[in-house]
């Protein structure tokens, strides 16, 4: 591919956190929020490949400098090989929500860099062009292509993952008074680990009851009947094995339906819930209830209440911008 070699030199993009599984939809249903995201800023080098040149923010510590081992630096490699673009990208990384905290941390920095790297070498591909490159960096991360987080991340809005080899991804819309609460105690679940738990085989009245959740929760989400939506957020299949490895899940989910959610679950593989709210008072009250349970228990906790993000991955900084020839 040609390239000019023209203006551009600093382009920064922004990707939201995720609920991924969204309870009764395990690896198929994701959904992004407003906050938080995490932010790429990426350059253009003469140099082939790519050059982690920073990794900023709250939540920095501990993440890996490697191009190969860090999920934004993956996804842009893979990119650039697709593309066959020859001059290199260097990435900085502003990591504001935590790792390993079920709010798709790692799909979120992928899908910022994706963006990011695409616009700085004229915008060749499209979001759902870019998806594969960041299901290969949750690969790394993960050790799974599960696409439930990075495909609402980088598209936006409630995604249905079909399935990933062909990949096909159909994106829904939220009914607009729905907010969601996300909250993180300060406890550690590796997703990989939350993975190897689960069993590889499930009874048949579990897959029927999975399957007559996730249908009705669409059907909700379709007629904008949320109570519906809230009440089939119930999951079979990896709450069972993945609540008790966070403390205080039970108390806290019955806290936030005491609350007033509509519905509560583990975001992703946990340690983070989610609730589902009937706007952002109710949400805001949610959060507070479920936030009191871990103060009790001595875990400190960050909160998020927002909408649903129908943006996904955005630019929010650009310096010039060069044109593919
Ligand atoms: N769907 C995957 C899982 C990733 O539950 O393991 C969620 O973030």
């Amino acid at each position: 591919m040609g390239y000019n070699g023209g203006m551009t030199k600093i382009v920064r993009a922004y990707a939201p956190a995720t609920i991924g599984n969204v309870s009764c939809g395990f690896d198929v249903f994701g959904l992004a929020v407003e906050r938080p995201g995490d932010e790429v800023e990426v350059t253009l080098r003469d140099e082939p490949g790519v050059v982690m040149l920073g990794i900023e923010g709250e939540f920095a510590r501990s993440l890996p400098m490697e191009a190969s081992k860090n999920t934004a630096g993956v996804a842009v490699s893979a990119f650039l090989a697709h593309t066959g673009i020859e001059r290199g990208i260097g990435i900085r990384l502003f990591k504001h929500m935590p790792l390993g905290s079920g709010m798709g941390s790692s799909a979120a920095s992928a899908c910022a860099a994706l963006w990011a790297a695409n616009r700085i070498v004229g915008s060749p591909l499209t979001k759902e062009a870019l998806l594969p490159f960041a299901l290969q960096a949750e690969e790394v991360a993960c050790g799974a292509g599960h696409a439930d987080n990075a495909a609402p991340s980088l598209l936006g809005g409630f995604v249905l993952v079909r399935r990933t080899t062909p990949l096909d991804v159909v994106r829904l819309p939220v009914p607009e008074q729905v907010y969601w609460v996300l909250i993180h105690p300060d406890v550690v679940v590796n997703t990989a680990e939350a993975r190897r738990r689960m069993k590889s085989e499930i009874r048949l009245s579990d897959a029927v009851a999975q399957m007559g959740n996730a249908t009705s929760f669409l059907a909700g989400m379709l007629k904008g009947d949320i109570r519906r939506m809230g009440d089939s957020l119930e999951d079979v299949i990896a709450e069972p094995v993945r609540g008790p490895m966070i403390p205080c899940f039970d108390t806290a989910r019955q806290a936030a339906l005491a609350a007033g959610a509509l519905g509560c679950g583990i975001s992703g593989s946990g340690p983070s819930l989610f609730a589902m709210a009937d706007g952002e008072v109710a949400a805001e009250t949610i959060g507070a209830s479920m936030g009191t349970v871990f103060s009790e228990a001595g875990i400190g906790w960050q909160l998020y209440v927002s909408k649903t993000n129908s943006e996904g991955a955005r630019i929010v900084f650009e310096e010039g911008a060069d044109e593919i020839l």
